[in-house]
């Protein structure tokens, strides 16, 4: 049984959700946290784990070979949960050799250093590699769902890069017969998410009086899924799922932006105790995304029916828990919108 667990990108959003689950649900295993702390990692995500036992936080880049395998030696890692990445669309457009870097050779890193140090004694060894529904593409409007089997297209630098380090992980299961598992989620949403992701800035910018810069005409879908659904869905996988295996995972919930943001609106305004509607007036419409996908939707029926997970959540009551809680912890967006948090880990774990 594997009870020793490398989580990578554990302080960013999906990842402190998917610590905080495994830290509290299995008191017996070792999770190490390994994070670069780049501007989407911040341990203030995971204050309320940082001191179990069972609980190890190490600052590194997982380019870096070296320490990569010296962790593996160290805390002998027989599960590794792989969600570092460089994870925004908007960035990887102005940015896209970061991409590359992070995603592809900190993948192929992870995985080499897995190699080594498991040496072919596969037996209770897992890789799990956490990646995205953008490889895929595009799907029309009203069209099809992505499934396991749907050809790669991957249109922009994130995607390309989510992409290919999907394909080395397949490599390494195909090749070295390394045992992997690769899941495809749809868009999370929920607490801890960094302000240049949709909800999080919108419900920002309501807090402020800023305007909500939709892309576009706002046409486009997006299939969400609370956080800790995912976090649940990987745990059920990690444990439960086929070695060598893909699962989508999805909330089988699509909205076109315009629809959400109006709900996103609705629901701040309403918590704010603002009159019904007054942030409307913020809805401005903007230069499209280059090469913006118009639909993402996740067929996760092989997950539900192989393994019996399903989205726990609707999707209002969903987003009104969200709402809430970035408005009762705005010293939260506070620090994370003014940089003082990356000055204050600066200090404790030097430059990044
Ligand atoms: P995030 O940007 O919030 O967090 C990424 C984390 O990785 C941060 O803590 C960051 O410090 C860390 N990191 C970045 N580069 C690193 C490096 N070189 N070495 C070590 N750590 C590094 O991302 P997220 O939204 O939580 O996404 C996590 C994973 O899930 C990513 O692999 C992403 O592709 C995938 N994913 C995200 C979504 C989504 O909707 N957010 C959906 C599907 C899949
Ligand atoms: O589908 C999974 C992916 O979802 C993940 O792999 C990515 O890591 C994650 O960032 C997310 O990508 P998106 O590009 O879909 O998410 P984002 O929140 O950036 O945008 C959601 C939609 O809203 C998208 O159609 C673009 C649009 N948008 C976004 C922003 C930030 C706007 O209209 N205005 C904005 O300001």
């Amino acid at each position: 049984m594997r009870r020793n667990i490398l989580i990578t990108g554990g302080a960013g959003f999906i990842g402190s959700h998917v610590v905080r689950l495994f830290a509290t649900k299995y008191p017996d295993y070792r999770i190490v946290n390994l994070d670069k702390l780049t501007y989407a990692g911040n341990l203030a995500n995971l204050r309320d784990v940082e001191q179990a036992p069972n609980y190890t936080f190490v600052k590194a880049d997982i380019c870096d070979f070296d320490t990569v395998c010296a962790l593996f030696r160290r805390y002998a890692v027989d599960g590794v949960i792989h969600l570092a990445a460089e994870s925004h669309v908007d960035r990887s457009i102005t940015d896209p050799f970061t991409f590359a870097r992070t995603n592809v050779m900190g993948t192929l890193s992870l995985l080499e250093a897995a190699r080594r140090a498991w040496n072919g004694a596969w037996e209770g060894k897992l890789f799990h590699h956490v990646s995205t529904d953008e490889v895929y593409g595009a799907l029309e409007a009203g069209g099809g769902l992505f499934t396991e089997e749907t050809k790669y297209d991957p249109h922009s630098p994130y995607s390309a890069s989510k992409a290919s380090s999907d394909h080395f992980v397949r490599a390494y299961r195909d090749t070295y017969g390394m045992p992997t598992l690769v899941t495809n989620c749809s868009n999370n949403y929920g607490p801890y998410q960094f302000p240049e992701k949709l909800i999080p800035l919108f419900i920002n910018n309501i807090r402020q009086g800023r305007p909500l810069p939709v892309y576009g005409r706002g046409e486009n879908v997006r299939d969400w899924l609370y956080v800790e659904d995912h976090a649940r869905a990987i745990d059920t996988i990690f444990h439960r799922g086929r070695a060598g295996a893909t699962y989508n995972i999805g909330g089988f919930n699509e909205w076109r932006n315009i629809d959400l943001i109006r709900l996103l609106v609705r629901t701040t305004d309403q918590l704010l105790g603002n009159p019904e509607g007054a942030s409307e007036r913020l809805v401005t419409f903007v230069t499209d995304r280059a090469g913006h996908d118009l639909r993402y939707a996740i067929d996760a029926s092989k997950l539900r029916d192989e393994l019996g997970w399903e989205p726990s959540l609707q999707f209002e009551e969903g987003i009104e828990r969200t709402v809430r809680w970035y408005l009762d912890h705005s010293d939260w967006m506070d620090g994370v919108t003014s940089g003082a948090y990356e000055k204050y880990y600066e200090a404790m774990y030097g430059n990044r």
